[in-house]
C-alpha cells in the first residue's frame, strides 16, 4: 500500500496514477494476495468455500462449538459467524469502546443503532480491523470470524477483510466504467482472461441484483449513475471479491427513499448467503431488515436481543428512550 494512504469515515483514500481514488477497505489494494483463482468461482453463489483464495479457519473450538444465538422464538436459532468480547478501543488516550460483546448470527442481518458519536463505527471496523490504519487506534478484548480469533497470531488483516467487506456511507465508485469497478478486485488478484473477467462482472452485478438495470450499459462511466446506482455498484464491487460477511456503515443515509428500499431489498436477499452487519440511525429500517439490533451508547453496548424484542420490549430504560425517539 502506498505510504500516502489514508483512511477516513468513507474508507481508505490512496493516489492512483496521479487520479486520487477513495477506496473501500475491499479494495485489493491493500491485500497481498497473489493468487488468480477467484476465476473458478462459476456458481452463483457467494459461499466462501468456492472462493480458493478462502483460508479454512481452524475448526471451531471452546466458545463456538454449539454455541447457537437463539433469535425470536419462532426462528430457528442462528450459528455464531462472528463474536466480539470485552473489547475495548482506544483512539490515543481516549477510549472509545467500553467492554463491548456481542455474537453475530450467521445469515442474519444485525443493526447496529445508537446516538451520534456513540461507536457504531468504530465497532464495526473493529470487525474486519479497519481500524487498524487509524496510528493511534489500539483495541483489547476479544473478537473472532468462525470462532478464530482475528486479532490473534497468524492473522492476515488483508484476508481478514476479503471475508469481511464493507460498504461505507457515501457511494465511492472509481473513476471507471461499470465494468472496470467490478473487475477491479480480480484484475488486482491477476485474473486476465477476457471471458472470465466477464463471468466475474456478470455474476458480481448479479448477485447485487443490478444486472439487469447495467447489462446494456457496463461501459458507461460509473461516475454517471444516480447516487442509488452507484451504492448498489458498490455493492456488487464488494460482493465480486466473495465477503461471508458484509458491514454497511450507515449505505443507505445519502439515498433516497426508492432507492433506498432497492437496497434494503438487496439485503433481505443477500442474507441467504452473507451474514450482514448494518450501522443505521433510521429505526424503521432497522425493524424492516435485521433479526438482531445492538443499541450503542457513549461506547458501551447497552443491550442486544432480537430486532422484535429489542423494540418492543426493550429491557434497559435508556434502550426504551432511544427506540422511543426521546433522545439521539
Ligand atoms: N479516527 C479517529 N480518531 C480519534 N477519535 C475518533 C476517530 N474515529 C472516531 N473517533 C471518536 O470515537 C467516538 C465514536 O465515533 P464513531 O464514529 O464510532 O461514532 P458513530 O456512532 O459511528 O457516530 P455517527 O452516528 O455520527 O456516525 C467519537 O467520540 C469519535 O470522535
Ligand atoms: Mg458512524
Amino acid at each position: 500500500m502506498s505510504n500516502d494512504a489514508q483512511v477516513g469515515s468513507e474508507g481508505l483514500t490512496l493516489p492512483d496514477r496521479g487520479m486520487t481514488a477513495t477506496l473501500g477497505i475491499t479494495d485489493p489494494l491493500i491485500c497481498d494476495r497473489g493468487t488468480t483463482a477467484i476465476t473458478e468461482v462459476k456458481a452463483p453463489s457467494i459461499a466462501a468455500t468456492s472462493v480458493p483464495w478462502y483460508v479454512p479457519s481452524k475448526p471451531p473450538t471452546g466458545t463456538h462449538t454449539g454455541n447457537k444465538v437463539r433469535m425470536r422464538s419462532n426462528t430457528l436459532p442462528a450459528e455464531t459467524k462472528m463474536e466480539v468480547s470485552n473489547l475495548n478501543l482506544f483512539y490515543g488516550e481516549s477510549q472509545a469502546l467500553h467492554s463491548v460483546s456481542l455474537r453475530i448470527p450467521e445469515h442474519r442481518v444485525t443493526a447496529l443503532i445508537g446516538p451520534s458519536g456513540c461507536g457504531k463505527s468504530t465497532f464495526l471496523r473493529t470487525l474486519n480491523r479497519m481500524n487498524d490504519f487509524i496510528p493511534t487506534c489500539r483495541v483489547d478484548g476479544y473478537a473472532s470470524l468462525d470462532g478464530r480469533d482475528i486479532y490473534g497470531d497468524g492473522i492476515d488483516p488483508s484476508v481478514l477483510r476479503l471475508r469481511v467487506g464493507m460498504v461505507f456511507q457515501r457511494p465511492n465508485p472509481f473513476p471507471f466504467s461499470i465494468y472496470d469497478n467490478i473487475a477491479y478486485g480480480p484484475r488486482m488478484h491477476g485474473v486476465r482472461k477476457q471471458s472470465e473477467l466477464n463471468d466475474i462482472v456478470e455474476l458480481g452485478l448479479r448477485e447485487a441484483a443490478v444486472w439487469d438495470e447495467f447489462k446494456d450499459r457496463l461501459h458507461d462511466s460509473a461516475l454517471g449513475l444516480s447516487g442509488g446506482q452507484q451504492q448498489r455498484l458498490c455493492i456488487a464491487r464488494a460482493l465480486a471479491v466473495h465477503p461471508e460477511v458484509l458491514l454497511m456503515d450507515e449505505a443507505t443515509s445519502a439515498l433516497d427513499p426508492v432507492s433506498t428500499a432497492h437496497i434494503e431489498d438487496l439485503i433481505l436477499r443477500l442474507r441467504d448467503h452473507l451474514t450482514i452487519v448494518v450501522v443505521t440511525h433510521n429505526m424503521l429500517q432497522a425493524v424492516r431488515i435485521s433479526q438482531q439490533t445492538a443499541f450503542f451508547l457513549m461506547g458501551a453496548m447497552v443491550e442486544s436481543g432480537s430486532t422484535d424484542e429489542l423494540f418492543s420490549a426493550p429491557q434497559d430504560p435508556r434502550t426504551a428512550d432511544y427506540v422511543a425517539g426521546h433522545f439521539g
